[in-house]
């Protein structure tokens, strides 16, 4: 036997770390955070095991908990007092989001990322205002050009609490490009833009909906986000967003669309980052429940192949578990 090439040589204990193609740390991940204005304890999220709704006044010690395990940054998700057909109090000043990133900054060393959305605050749960005709009519759903003035004062709204990094979710178009300019005019340059630029309507996000009450009342979101079909119309979204001024472009969900990621990756020179949505989450945990599966193992090993897809940055409700471990 004659073999010139034996790739196993170079699978020794000694040599594998020294030829690995790909390094998942703690310094990749964000970690999801939910604030609840209306409950004054923690309350477990059934289908996330290990995630809670905490209140305000827990908001400080949740955030300290999660950077004791080295993860540094945060996105923030709210759970308002109350809902109307425009979502106002996403914008308010004394809303949820805008407190909770107002303790946050000023007791914590935290990055704060926001969700910029409106589907967590409209009492229809769609993400923005609708089209006159809706839900009568089953083809009409969000006012896209009446979001996007909406989308810049929640923008701004969360600038002047402190958050440094905005991330709008709600695949309007030219929500980027309108965001950017909000935070200009109101002197917040420094802000970023971490664009969901590939958000697919995907089934994957029903845990989520429970956890932040976003669920659509009627119809769903295939009006605006994107058909999981579709892998050519991800270029052309991020591509609108670059333009528009979005400092990362992200693919949602991510696991499902690894294609993307890496095709994302090797069109643009802006970091990329993924999200491994909820239920991504719950059917590793629900597997593992089961004892098909060893958790922390798959885990690891789903984070990293996203990140040898392409992604430079890992939204994901595994942060905490596996930052313990890298
Ligand atoms: C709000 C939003 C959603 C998620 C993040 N931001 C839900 C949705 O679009 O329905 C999903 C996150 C997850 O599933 O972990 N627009």
């Amino acid at each position: 036997m004659n073999l010139t090439h034996r790739p196993r040589r170079l699978r020794t204990d000694g040599v594998r770390p020294l030829v690995r193609e790909t390094e998942l740390s703690a310094s990749d991940l964000i970690t999801p955070v939910f604030v609840d204005a209306t409950i004054d304890e923690r309350v477990a999220i059934q289908s996330m095991p290990g995630h809670e709704r905490v209140p305000l006044d827990e908001i400080v010690n949740r955030v300290e908990e999660v950077r004791e395990t080295g993860v540094e940054a945060i996105m923030l998700f709210g759970i308002p007092q109350s809902k109307d057909p425009d979502g106002s109090r996403a914008w308010a000043e004394d809303g949820v989001i805008q407190e909770a990133t107002r303790r946050i900054t000023a007791e914590t060393d935290a990055y704060v990322m926001t969700d910029i959305c409106l589907c967590e605050y409209t009492d229809h749960g769609h993400c923005g205002p609708l089209e006159e005709g809706a839900p009568e009519h089953a083809h009409m759903t969000v006012d896209n050009d009446a979001t996007l003035p909406l989308l810049q004062k929640i923008a701004v709204s969360h600038a002047e609490a402190g958050a440094e990094m905005v991330a709008p979710s709600g695949m309007m178009d030219g929500m980027v490009g309108a965001i950017r300019e909000g935070l200009d005019e109101a002197g917040h340059t420094d802000v970023s833009i971490m664009a969901y630029s590939a958000k697919y309507q995907s089934a994957f996000y029903g845990p989520f909906r429970d956890a932040a009450d976003g669920a659509p009342s009627f119809g769903d979101r295939r009006h605006y986000q994107m058909d999981p079909a579709n892998k050519r119309e991800a270029l052309r979204e991020a591509t609108l967003d670059a333009e528009q001024g979005a400092d990362i472009l992200m693919v949602k969900p991510a696991l499902p669309y690894l294609d993307i990621v890496s095709d994302l990756r090797r069109e643009f020179d802006h970091p990329i980052a993924a999200y491994n949505v909820s239920g991504e989450y719950a059917m590793l945990h629900a597997a593992a429940e089961k004892g098909w599966l060893n958790l922390e193992a798959v885990a690891y090993e789903s984070l990293l192949s996203v990140k040898r897809a392409g992604a430079d940055l890992i939204l994901t409700y595994f942060a905490e578990d596996l930052a313990d471990r890298l």
